[in-house]
């Protein structure tokens, strides 16, 4: 006789998005490594994404990737501004492919955050010269992004219209990579974040001013990449969506912002926060479990868009609830995956999943079946 199965956790029913369907709600949250080659992932990011990979998570959104070689954070940031940088990306997503894993990258132009030291060297901006010199920066207006910092260069109009034309050239290696989804950086101070917050945007011209004029550009960006992608393809976007101080980026803003980009065939919004006059979330700073996560209910009321939770989720209960509730979509976890890649499991064991161990790969699920078995689970 068959039945329909008991539906199970929300945090493990499958979620799809345009073409693509995540088998649960647990993604990995995008996470700079700074170990790059001009641009090139190499074996650590392998290792470190056979951990994700290897471990049941519903997609890994890989870490922010510079669209040109001049917006990347760091020496050692990922690139997908040329050809050479797609098939060390290829492999990565075909490892993710043999193992039921969404693949998403996150394409990102550092603007005025560019040219800094990776965390442990100290972040901060570079030296004029030397073998890890900096490089000239760009931006929405030239105000420093940290007090004594080297303030960007303004961009002019013509170097916009080629940060659109990067990132739709990134896209299009993305899909020759194989991901399956693309995620634009549009939070944390980067270039996107910076054109529409007015803190660093002082401009009067076209991508300036007023809330409209401030989205222009990442507008254009989401439009365009859109275009360059195959319409079964989902779109993201990962937001700051508060600045989180007087006269800066608000929550309400952000919901306008999310409304047009729903209008221009973004999928779902990626709910961070922070990162021009407030530090990103991930600074050592002591925050409730979940304390972003009225941000991406907001965001999922307000825009009537799909959102993705991100920030301090740590625990399996608060996961499922967030994703049960309504309040997210799906959950991002960054730390939390680091400490322990087999979250998920865990995750399932604690949520009384229905044959836990089917998260995990044949070789393992087999043997920790028979530990349950052994323990008395
Ligand atoms: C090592 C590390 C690298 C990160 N790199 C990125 C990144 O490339 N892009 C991004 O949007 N956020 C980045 N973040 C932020 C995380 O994606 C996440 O939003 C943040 O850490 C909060 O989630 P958590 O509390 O689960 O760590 C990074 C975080 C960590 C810990």
């Amino acid at each position: 006789m068959s039945g329909t199965p008991p539906p199970g956790p929300a945090l493990f029913q499958p979620l799809r998005l345009r073409g693509v369907t995540l088998r649960n709600r647990i993604v990995v949250s995008p996470m700079c490594q700074y170990l790059a080659e001009e641009g090139r992932p190499g074996a650590w990011h392998m290792a470190h994404h056979a951990r994700f990979a290897l471990s049941g998570p519903g997609a890994s959104i890989m870490e922010a990737t510079a669209v040109t070689r001049d917006g990347r954070i760091t020496h050692g940031c990922t690139g997908l501004w040329e050809d050479s940088q797609v098939a060390p990306w290829s492999a990565i997503t075909q490892l993710y492919r043999d193992h039921g894993v969404v693949t998403g990258i996150q394409l990102n132009h550092a603007g005025g955050k560019g040219a800094t030291a990776r965390p442990w060297e100290g972040a901060g901006p570079l030296p004029e010269e030397g073998p890890e010199a900096a490089w000239a920066c760009i931006g929405p207006s030239a105000v420093p992004m940290r007090p004594g910092w080297r303030p960007p260069r303004q961009a002019t109009e013509a170097e916009i219209e080629d940060v659109v034309a990067a990132f739709v050239a990134a896209s299009r290696r993305a899909v020759r990579a194989g991901f399956d989804l693309v995620e634009l950086h549009g939070a944390h101070g980067y270039l996107l974040h910076a054109f529409l917050s007015p803190l660093t945007n002082r401009r009067d011209d076209a991508y300036g001013g007023d809330l409209a004029r401030r989205m222009r550009l990442p507008l254009m960006v989401a439009e365009a990449v859109r275009a360059a992608i195959p319409p079964e393809m989902p779109l993201l976007w990962r937001a700051s969506l508060t600045d989180t101080v007087e006269g800066g980026l608000t929550l309400e803003d952000s919901i306008v912002l999310a409304r047009a980009l729903k209008a221009r065939g973004v999928d779902l919004v990626d709910c961070s926060a922070g990162g021009i006059a407030a530090p990103v979330s991930l600074l050592a700073q002591k925050v409730p479990h979940g304390f972003q996560v009225p941000l991406a209910e907001a965001v999922r009321r307000e825009a009537d868009l799909p959102t993705m939770a991100v920030g301090m989720i740590t625990d399996a209960v608060l996961a499922d609830r967030i994703v049960a509730e309504g309040r997210a979509d799906c959950v991002a976890l960054a730390r939390e995956l680091i400490a322990d890649p087999a979250w998920a499991y865990h995750a399932a064991i604690t949520l009384g999943v229905a044959d836990p161990e089917a998260v995990l790969p044949q070789p393992y699920a087999f043997y920790l079946r028979r530990r349950a078995q052994a323990q008395g689970r």
